[in-house]
């Protein structure tokens, strides 16, 4: 199976094997079926946060799952649940026409619902984990079906149980998730600290701003800066924010005062790894046929084209001279933050 139009980079690669579930009852029995091998499985959702290296010999399971709901309504908020297959952005779209708020900062991200617990996606202040209550998940091994809260997913900054190098939990085969479901409190604060939402309130003289007008003002946003994967093939953010440790941020600051950080409370630093792309040079540059996207340097580019398509080669190539430039001059690694098959 061709698996182009699943990845979002658009990267041409087949899959040897590629079957789309429909029904997560079906689970238990594909698990028992002979030659079923859970290691060897690729889970696949909207494909917004895969790069193709090259064929894919493992069965590939793509998830399309669908319906949300109302669980319940009490005094206090909405239990609302959706299955994995569910396009993120339409949920959110979803809750919001329905008065149930809460999600309105992590609009316009790619992906499935199923993926986004994986690496616990976040925007613009919000991360799923503070409106996450709990999700299904098959364990793949057994068939099993499983209730994880949110401790037992042990959420990080976009890590989670569910990555694949820890999907192996002690005691536990590898997780396939199935449903999730958010916990919306009716008391609706709004997350305003990221500093483009400062200066769209600063900008409108919007104080209060309702959940809606979040919502819009996070799609300007994306859309400003961030390209659309239905133009220009993408995975979001190529590279995760390094984290340093204080000392290491000071001797960084000493050398290059402008650079972009924010302190955590457990001590250490981000670093905007976009920014430390941007002053190596790399913005709006191209490598074979993978490109650093002009308005937003941390998001490579597919600049392939029909005669000559972009390979996983040529973003794999990029990503390793972008990571051995800052690697050279800043002393800090980046990892990689997409999956890589
Ligand atoms: N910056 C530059 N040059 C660039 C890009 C960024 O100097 O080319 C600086 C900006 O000036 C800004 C800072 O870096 O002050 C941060 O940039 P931005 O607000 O665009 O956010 P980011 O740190 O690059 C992260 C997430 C995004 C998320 C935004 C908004 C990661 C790896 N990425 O990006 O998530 O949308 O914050 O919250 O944490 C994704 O994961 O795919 C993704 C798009």
């Amino acid at each position: 199976a061709a698996l182009q139009p699943h990845n979002t980079f658009g990267i041409a690669a087949q899959a040897q094997r590629l079957l789309r579930l429909r029904k997560a009852e079906l689970l238990p029995d594909l698990v028992r079926q002979p030659g079923w091998c859970a290691e060897r499985l690729r889970v696949l959702g909207g494909g917004s946060n895969i790069v193709l290296t090259g064929d894919v010999e493992p069965l590939v399971l793509k998830i399309e799952m669908l319906g949300r709901r109302l669980l319940r309504e009490t005094e206090a908020g909405y239990l609302v649940e959706a299955d994995a297959g569910e396009n993120w952005h339409d949920f959110v779209a979803w809750t919001l026409d329905r008065g149930w708020y809460g999600l309105e900062n992590l609009a316009l991200i790619p992906g499935t619902v199923g993926a986004a617990p994986v690496q616990n996606i976040g925007a613009y202040g919000l991360e799923l984990q503070d409106r996450f209550h709990s999700l299904d998940a098959v364990d793949l091994h057994s068939g099993e079906v499983h209730n994880l809260d949110a401790a037992q997913c042990r959420f990080g900054y976009r890590d989670s149980v569910f990555k694949c190098e820890r999907t192996v939990a002690p005691g536990h085969g590898r997780w396939l998730i199935t449903r999730v479901r958010f916990w919306l409190p009716k008391r609706w604060q709004p997350v305003l600290g990221y500093l483009e939402l400062e200066r769209k309130v600063a900008e409108t003289g919007l104080e209060q701003p309702t959940a809606r007008q979040i919502f819009d003002w996070v799609c300007q946003i994306r859309r400003a800066k961030l390209p659309d994967p239905a133009v220009i093939g993408n995975v979001g953010s190529f590279f995760q924010n390094p984290l340093v440790s204080r000392e290491q941020c000071a001797e960084i600051c000493a050398r290059h005062p402008a650079v972009v950080h924010y302190p955590l409370p457990d001590g250490r630093v981000k670093l905007a790894a976009g920014w430390l792309i941007e002053a190596c040079g790399w913005k709006g540059q191209t490598l074979g046929r993978a490109g650093v996207y002009e308005k937003q340097a941390l998001v490579l580019v597919n600049r392939g084209d029909a005669y000559q398509p972009c390979s996983g080669a040529d973003v794999m190539a990029l990503a390793t001279a972008i990571q051995a430039s800052v690697l050279e001059r800043f002393g800090v690694r980046l990892e990689i933050e997409p999956e890589l098959w």
